[in-house]
């Protein structure tokens, strides 16, 4: 029977952030080696500005609707269960014993495990350094998912890592909830990096950028000193091992 691995990502319009899907995209086609490749994207506008630029990448609908038949995985790149991953379950479901078997894999952040291993692999990839502080961005939800931002911190806590924040740019904690942290823990610079799949447009503008509205730009008209690491969560091999220990659980 024929086998289909479809991966389905939020997607980019950031070049140089591609990569980071592109990265996690080949570490689960290699965890699935007997199995075909299909990718999706579910953002419309990054559908439509890629199709502008000449590359055609399908609808979670879509990607569905092309497949031949046979047995179906559908793992998502996508952080937490949020609201994304919801539309994702109910597109999956509208398949589900219409052509073929169908399966869905896990977000990124599925389970207390999970938490845990993020915190290890972002612990060892940026160390504790003077006077520093490392604030993690995250997109944010409305929905209940959202408390794994909290959550995190605190595992970064129970790990002796207190430099660590973690706020969401569309969310709860804000960059305002964390700033009181900050200021009683003799923080001189204040080290920025998304905590998302990609660096793409939040990284680079929200995050980043020269705006005034920018965490950089608040952060600097606080007092701090701010470095930005554009690298998004794709990078970490261990980040990419964890959405290859998801797809297995299917696979098995
Ligand atoms: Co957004």
């Amino acid at each position: 029977m024929r086998k289909t691995l479809l991966c389905v990502s939020f997607g980019t319009r950031v070049e140089t952030a591609r990569r980071h899907i592109t990265l996690v995209e080949n570490a689960l086609r290699e965890a699935a080696p007997d199995y075909a490749f299909v990718r999706a994207f579910t953002s419309p506008t990054i559908r439509r500005i890629l199709q502008a630029r000449g590359e055609t990448v399908p609808s979670l609908e879509q990607a569905l609707a092309e497949l031949p038949g046979g047995q179906v995985i559908v793992q998502p790149t996508h952080l937490l269960y949020g609201i994304e991953y919801d539309r994702i379950k109910q597109t999956v479901a509208n398949w589900t014993g219409k052509l073929f078997s169908v399966a869905l894999g896990k977000p990124l952040l599925a389970g207390t495990d999970d938490l845990q291993h993020l915190a290890r692999a972002l612990s060892r990839a940026y160390p504790p350094a003077e006077g520093e502080a490392l604030v993690l961005m995250g997109h944010g939800t409305p929905h209940f998912a959202g408390v794994v931002y909290p959550a995190l911190q605190s595992v970064f806590r129970m790990l002796g890592r207190p430099d660590i924040h973690v706020a969401a740019v569309e969310g709860w904690p804000a960059l305002e909830d964390i700033l009181p942290m900050l200021d009683g823990a003799a923080v001189k610079t204040v080290r920025l990096l998304p905590l998302m799949l990609v660096a793409g447009d939040h990284a680079w503008n929200d995050m980043a950028g020269d705006a005034p509205e920018s965490w950089k730009s608040r952060l600097n008209a606080a007092g701090f000193d701010t470095r930005c690491t554009l690298q998004g969560l794709g990078e970490l091999p261990e980040v990419r091992a964890m959405y290859c220990r998801h797809l297995r659980e299917l696979l098995a």
